[in-house]
Formats: structure tokens, C-alpha cells, sequence
């Protein structure tokens, strides 16, 4: 016993040393840009009904034009600017200053369609195309939307009920995505009513995203927050998500063609964040994870008012894994299911999948949480071909709400507790040692092993 603690002190000691050298604790400053020009000087009009795509288009290909000297900055001061798609270049910031809400417009005629991510195959909604974002980026490098709390207002209203009365052509439009790209920041701004993601970068690396707000009503349905797709060292920190299904979902794509692309989703950073989730869950993990999901970490976190508090999410056909997970300092309440990793989630895009291509879920650490007002703590539900294992809990205390039939279910897992109330169901009630894989997996971040491939 007293080795046990002994080691368990050991891991969590060493789990701090890790959180020093994440993802967000190496952000670079900003520079400012040399040049800024604002969005009045090419016309646009901020009355709320002028459409101003052709304005943002021209401001942005005139500022092309600055990339080689230090960049530019496209300023967009107090007003209501309403515009379809558009798309952003290389080293340059997109400005919204406090009053200046840029909102989308309701007609889907101003939104291209565009092919579907390769790592998908087809739209995630509906076969074929889908509409490209609001504000899209591809292929750039060093390029930032910012502002002094200024709005990015989707106006998903006319999406939600195009997706609920299934009479969508292509799958929904996101609000801010970036497609293979490098050094992309979005900070201090707020953003609201995303038809489908807020926040969505695929094939990225270095992303940071800070101090934003997002948020979409309660039943808008399968609205998300922050996307961490098939991208590698992404910092999120200092955000407010409030959404309709997921605050926060990392992917990395989706059968056959995400395991033919082969892009995981690595190096996450996430801390100091609020989430409320009402039909998903907080903190996602899939379902589409087929290029893999590791080394991420996740701390000091509250989640609210949520259907899931972390959720991991595969299913046979998928491929790929969700491994090397630490998440700890959480605090959850009102949520109803606190923990759940199943391996019986979600569609396939045609039927072309591989349902021998089996999903891997192993080494997630969850440690330093307590709940109040949870139902069920946890369910955690397998694959009989290729079972969850090291799954381990430590430090975790939540107050079951008494009209709850069940605290935990557990299938085809395996696993290690420590201090977890109320008591785990025995696959997940070993106690860990120093032969057990749980406890490898923190000490080899320090020890230098897999130190090129933690934060
Ligand atoms: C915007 O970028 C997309 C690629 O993501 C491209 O297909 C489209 O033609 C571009 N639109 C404009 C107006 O340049
Ligand atoms: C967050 O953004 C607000 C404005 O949106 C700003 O006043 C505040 O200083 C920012 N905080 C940080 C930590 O950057
Ligand atoms: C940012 O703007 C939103 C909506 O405009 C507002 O609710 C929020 O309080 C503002 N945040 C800050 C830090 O000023
Ligand atoms: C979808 O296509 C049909 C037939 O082409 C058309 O009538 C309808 O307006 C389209 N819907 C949208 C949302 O574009
Ligand atoms: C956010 O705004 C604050 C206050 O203006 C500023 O200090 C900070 O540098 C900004 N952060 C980013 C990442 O833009
Ligand atoms: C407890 O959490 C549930 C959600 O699981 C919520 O509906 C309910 O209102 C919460 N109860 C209290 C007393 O806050
Ligand atoms: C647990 O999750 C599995 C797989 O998602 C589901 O089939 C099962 O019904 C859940 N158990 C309970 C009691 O909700
Ligand atoms: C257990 O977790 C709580 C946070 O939920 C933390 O305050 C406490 O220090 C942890 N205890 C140990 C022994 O690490
Ligand atoms: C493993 O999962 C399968 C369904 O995938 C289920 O039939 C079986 O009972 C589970 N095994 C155990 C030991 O719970
Ligand atoms: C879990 O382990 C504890 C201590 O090792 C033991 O007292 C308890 O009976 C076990 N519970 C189950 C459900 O196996
Ligand atoms: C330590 O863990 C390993 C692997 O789970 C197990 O085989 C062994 O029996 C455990 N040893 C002790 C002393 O609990």
C-alpha cells in the first residue's frame, strides 16, 4: 500500500512537470502589423443589410500584396457587416473592433459549396459537397482573427432548420475554418450562432485559440464549439463555450478515409476553459478519430449543465486510436453522465468501410475531479475485438443524484482506480503499481521516451 502511494505520488508529481511544458505554455507575442487598412475603404457598408462579401473579397486580395513586408492588418471598426464566404490570406490579421459584428448571411446562394475534406470522403450531413465556411483559410501560413471582443454572428437559425426538416443540398457550413495551414491564432472575440462548428481547423499546425466566447442555443442542433481536426499542437485556452452539442470535439476523420489520409490529431493543449454541452458532451473524442487522437492534455476545466461531462466516442469500422489522454482539475456539475467511452457510436460514410478496421482506446488518464449532481458516473462500453484498457481514474469524487439507477457500467474495459467515489465497477478497480501500463505511460513523459511526442 504504502509502495502504491509511494508511485501514485511519483505520477502526480510527475504529471506537473509535464503541464510545464505544454502546448500553451510556449505561445509567441504578436506582433503588430506594419500596415492595416479598414473595411469602409473598399466599400462595405456596416448597416446590416448591404452585403459586403465583394468588400471583404477585394480588401483581402489588395493585402495579398503586403505579405513579404511583415503583413497587414484588415480593420473592421463598429457596424453590423453582413456577407457571404470569404477567404483570408497569408500573414494577415483579421481585426474586429468591440461593436463590430460581422454576420453571415441567411441566404445560402452567397455560400460556395466545395468539395468535402478528403479525410471524410463526402459531407458529414449529406453526401456530396458541403457549404464552404464564413470565413475560410487554406493552404496559408501565419494568419490571425482577432479583436477587441468583436462578434462573429453565423445567424444558424436558417441552417438549424434547413438540417432539422432534412432539407439540406450539401452538409452545413462552418463559421470559422482553416484548412491545412500553419500558425493560425483566434483570439478575443465572440462568437455565436455557428450553423454547424464555430471553430473548426483541419490539417493544422500550431493553432492557438484564446480568450473567446461561443455560443449557440441550447437546441440548436449538433452546433459545436472548438474542432480540433486532424491538427497537431493546438492551444486552447481562456474560452467560454456554451453549445447545443459538444463544446469541445477533437477528430480526425472518418473511416476508410480518414485511415487512408492518416492525419492524427496531436500535441492538444487545453486549460483554464468553461463548458456547457446540453445534448453532447463538454469534452468529445471522436466519433470520426480515424487518423488517431493522442497526447493530449486537459487541465483545470469546469463543465456544466451537460448531457456528457468527457466522452470518448468510436465504433468498429473507424481504425485509428484515442490514446495518451490526460485530463485532470475538472470540476463538473449538473451533468448527466459524467464519464463515457463506448464503441457502438456513429454512422459510417457509405459502404465502403472496413468493419474489421478496429479502433484502439487505451492509456486515458482522468485524475483530480470532483462532481456534483451527476446521475451516472460513468459507462464504459467496449469492443469485444478490441477491448478499452488502461483506463485509469484517480482522485475523483462526485455526488451521485439519488434518483440515479446505476453509478457505473463497464464492458470489454480494463483498468485502474485510486480514491474514486462512488466505487468503479472491478474492471476498473485494480489499484495500479509500477508494472501497470497507467503508470508507464506518465512516467515515460518525463523520462524523455515519448518526450518528442508529449506537449
Ligand atoms: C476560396 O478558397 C477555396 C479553397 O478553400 C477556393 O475553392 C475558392 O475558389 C476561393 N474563393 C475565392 C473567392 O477566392
Ligand atoms: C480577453 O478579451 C477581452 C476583450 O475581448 C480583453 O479585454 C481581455 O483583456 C482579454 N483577456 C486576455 C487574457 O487576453
Ligand atoms: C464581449 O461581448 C459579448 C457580446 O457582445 C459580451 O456578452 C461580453 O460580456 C463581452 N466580453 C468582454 C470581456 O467584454
Ligand atoms: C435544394 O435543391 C432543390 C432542387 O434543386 C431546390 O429546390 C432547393 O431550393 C435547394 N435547397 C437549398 C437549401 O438550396
Ligand atoms: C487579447 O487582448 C488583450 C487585451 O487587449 C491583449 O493584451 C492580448 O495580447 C490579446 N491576445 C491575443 C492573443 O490577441
Ligand atoms: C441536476 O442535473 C440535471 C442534469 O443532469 C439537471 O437537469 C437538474 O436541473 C440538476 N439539478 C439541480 C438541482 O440543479
Ligand atoms: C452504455 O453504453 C452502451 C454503448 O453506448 C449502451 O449500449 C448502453 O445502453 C449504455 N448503458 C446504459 C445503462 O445506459
Ligand atoms: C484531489 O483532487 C482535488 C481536485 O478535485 C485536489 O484539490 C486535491 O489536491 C487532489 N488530491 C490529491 C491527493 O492530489
Ligand atoms: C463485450 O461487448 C459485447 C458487445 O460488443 C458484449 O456482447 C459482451 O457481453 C461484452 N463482454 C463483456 C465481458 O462484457
Ligand atoms: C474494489 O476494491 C476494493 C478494495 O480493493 C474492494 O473492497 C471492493 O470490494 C472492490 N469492489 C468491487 C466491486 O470489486
Ligand atoms: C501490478 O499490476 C500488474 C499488471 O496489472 C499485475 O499483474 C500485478 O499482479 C500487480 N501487482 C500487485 C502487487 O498488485
Amino acid at each position: 500500500m504504502l509502495v502504491a502511494l509511494l508511485l501514485l505520488l511519483l505520477a502526480l508529481s510527475n504529471a506537473v512537470s509535464i503541464n510545464g511544458d505544454g502546448t500553451c505554455d510556449s505561445i509567441p507575442t504578436l506582433d503588430p502589423r506594419p500596415h492595416s487598412v479598414s473595411i469602409r475603404e473598399f466599400g462595405a457598408v456596416g448597416d446590416g443589410k448591404t452585403l459586403n462579401t465583394i468588400a471583404f473579397q477585394n480588401a483581402i486580395f489588395y493585402l495579398k500584396s503586403f505579405a513579404d513586408k511583415g503583413g497587414a492588418q484588415l480593420y473592421v471598426p463598429p457596424g453590423k457587416w453582413l456577407t457571404g464566404s470569404f477567404n483570408l490570406t497569408s500573414h494577415l490579421t483579421l481585426f474586429l473592433e468591440k461593436g463590430a459584428v460581422i454576420i453571415g448571411s441567411q441566404d445560402p446562394s452567397y455560400w460556395d459549396v466545395v468539395a468535402p475534406l478528403p479525410s471524410y470522403g463526402r459531407g458529414t450531413e449529406v453526401p456530396g459537397g458541403r457549404y464552404q465556411s464564413l470565413i475560410n483559410g487554406y493552404k496559408l501560413e501565419d494568419v490571425v482573427v482577432t479583436g477587441n471582443n468583436g462578434t462573429i454572428d453565423g445567424m444558424g437559425m436558417v441552417w438549424w432548420d434547413k438540417f432539422s426538416s432534412h432539407s439540406l443540398n450539401y452538409s452545413r457550413p462552418h463559421l470559422v475554418e482553416i484548412v491545412a495551414s500553419e500558425y493560425v491564432v483566434v483570439s478575443n472575440l465572440t462568437i455565436l450562432n455557428a450553423p454547424a462548428y464555430s471553430i473548426h481547423p483541419v490539417y493544422c499546425s500550431n493553432v492557438i485559440i484564446q480568450n473567446i466566447s461561443i455560443s449557440a442555443p441550447p437546441d440548436s442542433p449538433y452546433t459545436v464549439g472548438i474542432v480540433p481536426d486532424s491538427s497537431d499542437n493546438v492551444c486552447i485556452e481562456d474560452c467560454i463555450i456554451i453549445m447545443g452539442f459538444d463544446a469541445i470535439a477533437l477528430k480526425s476523420g472518418w473511416d476508410e478515409y480518414g485511415i487512408a489520409y492518416g492525419r492524427p490529431t496531436k500535441n492538444v493543449h487545453i486549460r483554464n476553459v468553461y463548458l456547457e454541452a446540453s445534448s453532447g458532451s463538454t469534452l468529445a473524442f471522436g466519433s470520426d478519430m480515424s487518423g488517431g487522437i493522442s497526447n493530449v492534455l486537459v487541465e483545470h476545466v469546469h463543465l456544466h449543465n451537460s448531457h456528457s461531462g468527457i466522452e470518448f466516442r468510436t465504433t468498429k469500422g473507424r481504425g485509428g486510436y484515442i490514446r495518451e489522454i490526460f485530463i485532470s482539475n475538472v470540476e463538473m456539475e449538473n451533468i448527466y453522465k459524467a464519464f463515457s467511452a463506448t464503441g457502438h457510436c456513429g454512422s459510417h460514410p457509405d459502404d465502403k468501410f472496413d468493419p474489421h478496421a478496429l479502433p484502439q482506446l487505451d492509456h486515458i488518464t482522468l485524475q483530480d475531479m470532483t462532481g456534483k449532481n451527476i446521475t451516472i458516473a460513468g459507462n464504459f462500453s467496449g469492443i469485444l475485438e478490441s477491448p478499452f484498457t488502461d483506463i485509469c481514474l484517480s482522485n475523483i469524487s462526485l455526488s451521485i443524484n439519488p434518483v440515479s439507477p446505476f453509478s457505473w457500467e463497464c464492458s470489454n474495459v480494463s483498468g485502474y482506480s485510486v480514491s474514486v467515489l462512488p466505487e468503479p465497477c472491478p474492471n476498473l478497480n485494480s489499484s495500479w503499481n509500477s508494472s501497470s501500463s497507467c503508470f508507464t505511460l506518465i512516467s515515460s513523459n518525463i523520462h524523455g521516451n515519448s518526450k518528442a511526442s508529449v506537449l
